[in-house]
């Protein structure tokens, strides 16, 4: 098989076999095909597409191009959660614990931030001493003694992906949707649960900006995790704003640990009791939302974040320590009215800029660095009133305040956030 002929035959759009596919991997892993030959493939993919079962064989060649995690020493049915990313997400630091809270096993792997998305690992790393690189043997006992595990990706679960997202970064083809698709379920197949929850963001903060392309995204996801025998369900849910009110990775910890202490932001509140629900249906539970407001009122939920905290070697004190800043600014309204646009890509790209993410893969960051909005879409203001404050260490960029001021909208009309969207595979 000669590799120029699959890149010509996708480049005339014609459907690349299982066999061609396998070769594709294989190789590729191997060494043995160079990345400007890869690359044209990939970008042929992103003209033309691939059909549902081009993308499966994709993301099974990914799975076996490494180990696949065995579970089924853990009990009962095991449930994964994964968020197409976005600005202020902190739902894993809430939603693992809270589940876990209910005797439910969750053994999760996170990803790291990358330009104005932030990512899980960060967050964790940002409680002092806390370790998220654990051995699969390490993490999968974890889970048994203690009921919850959260940890970096293992660089042998589905390492052709690791190849292929680098190339995509520096190629322009990482929106492609079977290209995503395959990325994420292979990732998620690998790590073994039974049952996938795909939080599929749409709108100016996520990868997808409009719905249809979610819609396709999330459909193909569930199919994909189907086709292999995982219950996967998606919801579509609204990145044009930030998720809760703190962008920053030090910051976010704190919103989580006030969210399971029952004193959070009511709209994430309910947002994350939505997720809850839909993930303790894949595993086949029946729990009332009254149950999972209780744990969170009574201190469960809190205590299984605690016992993650300490047995990955962090303090509990160091949960709640406050952000270590220099200076706090405050941003205020300039005119009254209702917000209605808080542009979660403009606050994501200010919050880097402070230092709380990274704009290529090997820069530092600043963990407790960041930004808190006192508003949400939908709140009235009146001139002079705190829209947010910025926690910072170093000079602010002019930069940054220019996307600040790109970022709020105030008008006359009040407009209603909507968390959940759409669920698919229901
Ligand atoms: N997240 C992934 O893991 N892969 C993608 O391609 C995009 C988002």
């Amino acid at each position: 098989m000669r590799f120029v002929d699959l890149i010509e035959k996708k480049r005339n759009g014609k459907e690349l076999s299982k066999q061609e596919i396998d070769f594709w991997i294989k190789a590729y892993v191997a060494g043995k095909i160079p990345d400007y030959q890869v690359s044209a493939l990939l970008m042929a993919i992103y003209f033309k597409g691939m059909s549902i079962k081009e993308t499966a064989n994709l993301t099974l060649a990914m799975v076996d191009s490494g180990q696949r995690l065995d579970l089924s020493q853990l009990a009962g049915i095991k449930v994964d959660k994964h968020s197409t990313g976005g600005v202020g997400d902190k739902v894993t630091l809430v939603l693992i614990p809270l589940i876990a809270s209910l005797g439910i096993p969750v053994a999760k792997m996170s990803g790291r931030g990358l330009g104005h998305t932030g990512g899980t690992i960060d967050k964790l790393e940002s409680i002092d001493g806390l370790q998220v690189e654990l051995s699969i043997e390490q993490f999968i006992q974890q889970v048994q003694e203690i009921g919850l595990s959260v940890v970096g990706q293992s660089n042998d679960l589905a390492p052709a992906d690791k190849l292929l997202y680098a190339l995509r970064d520096v190629t322009a083809t990482v929106e492609s949707i079977p290209l995503i698709a395959s990325s994420i379920m292979s990732k998620k197949i690998a790590a073994g649960s039974d049952a996938i929850l795909l939080d599929v963001t749409v709108g100016s903060g996520a990868f997808m900006k409009d719905l249809t392309n979610a819609r396709t995204l999330a459909e193909m996801m569930v199919q994909l995790g189907r086709n292999v025998g995982r219950k996967t369900i998606a919801v579509l849910t609204d990145m044009n704003e930030p998720l809760g009110l703190a962008i920053g990775n030090r910051l976010e910890v704190l919103e989580a640990v006030d969210v399971l202490k029952n004193k959070g932001d009511v709209g994430l509140t309910e947002f994350i009791l939505d997720l809850a629900e839909l993930m303790i249906q894949l595993a086949g539970e029946e729990v009332s939302r009254a149950l999972l407001r209780d744990n969170l009122a009574n201190g469960q939920a809190y205590q299984k974040l605690v016992d993650l905290v300490t047995r990955q070697g962090g303090s509990e004190a160091s949960l709640i320590r406050p952000a270590k800043i220099h200076q706090t600014i405050e941003i205020k309204a300039k005119s009254e009215g209702f917000i209605t646009k808080l542009d979660a890509l403009e606050l994501g790209k200010a919050a880097m800029l402070l230092g709380a993410g990274r704009k290529t893969k090997d820069d530092l960051i600043d963990y407790e660095v960041g930004i808190v909005l006192a508003k949400k879409v939908g709140d009235f203001v009146k001139i002079d009133d705190v829209l947010l404050t910025l926690y910072v260490n170093q000079d602010t960029a002019a930069e940054v305040y220019q996307l600040i001021n790109q970022a709020i909208t105030i008008g006359k009309i009040q407009k209603q956030a909507q968390s959940i969207i759409e669920v698919i595979g229901l």
